[in-house]
């Protein structure tokens, strides 16, 4: 990227160093830490200012225990999420799924065929990674379409202040599978639709899975220019 600036430069290198993490080390963020993380996030621009972010945050020892009974659940039953999930992915998003995952499993030493490894790795899932915290993200049902692009908005923000602050985080559609299991223990309301789940905290270095890593496609993959160059 040619920077205009310090600041370009700055937030620049915070975007390209941030990745997903998955292994997390047991110690809770001090709440300085988290009062700056969420008023950061808090400056999400959205349609009308309608601001529609819900969160409900857990520490230890609720964290734990929203884990267990997720577990549970995932072990027991099949998902149920809110919002379906994609069954079928068409080229070339396809092609970026199998690579995304062929990182993961890649820096996890687990085979293509291994079905059981592959199941653990998924399950670790709702085990947030062993994070301190989870942050389940809903919104107002009322609310169409536009409003879960807001969201999405305060999502980037919250990943690039948490780079910032030096928090490691990983966004999870997968926390999302179980609903009533999150609205039990987190009085998340009936008229909310649970998106997804954000675990986070400090990151465990020695966790293979942090080890991964994903590319992104040139802009001009992703970009049309009129008129063209
Ligand atoms: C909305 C959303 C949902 C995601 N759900 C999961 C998930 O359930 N489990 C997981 O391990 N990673 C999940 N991820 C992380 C993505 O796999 C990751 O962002 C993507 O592969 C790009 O890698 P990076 O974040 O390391 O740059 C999710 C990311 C987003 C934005």
């Amino acid at each position: 990227m040619s920077t205009v600036s310090e600041d370009a430069r700055r937030v620049s290198e915070l975007m390209h160093a941030r990745y997903s993490v998955r292994g997390f080390l047991p110690e809770p963020l001090p709440e300085t830490t988290l009062d700056a993380l969420f008023e950061m996030a808090q400056t999400a621009p959205s349609w009308c200012n309608i601001q529609p972010w819900r969160l409900a945050m857990t520490s230890p020892p609720a964290t734990r225990a929203l884990s267990e009974a997720l577990i549970q659940a995932a072990k027991s039953s099949l998902p149920t999420p809110d919002i379906d999930f994609p069954l079928v992915y068409p080229e070339p998003y396809q092609d970026h799924r199998r690579k995304c995952g062929g990182a993961l499993y890649g820096a996890m030493d687990i085979a293509r065929d291994d079905k059981a490894g592959r199941y653990d790795a998924w399950l670790r899932n709702y085990e947030f990674f062993d994070a301190p915290h989870l942050l389940v993200v809903s919104r107002d049902k009322r609310l169409g379409e536009y409003a879960t692009l807001d969201v999405g908005v305060w999502l980037g923000l919250f990943l690039t202040a948490a780079q910032s602050l030096d928090v490691q985080a990983c966004a999870m559609a997968s926390v999302a599978a179980y609903p009533a299991i999150l609205r039990e223990h987190l009085h998340i309301p009936a008229e909310e639709i649970i998106l997804f789940g954000i675990a986070f905290g400090k990151a465990d270095p020695s966790v293979p899975a942090n080890r991964a890593r994903t590319n992104r496609q040139p802009v001009s993959a992703n970009l049309r220019r009129y008129p063209a160059l």
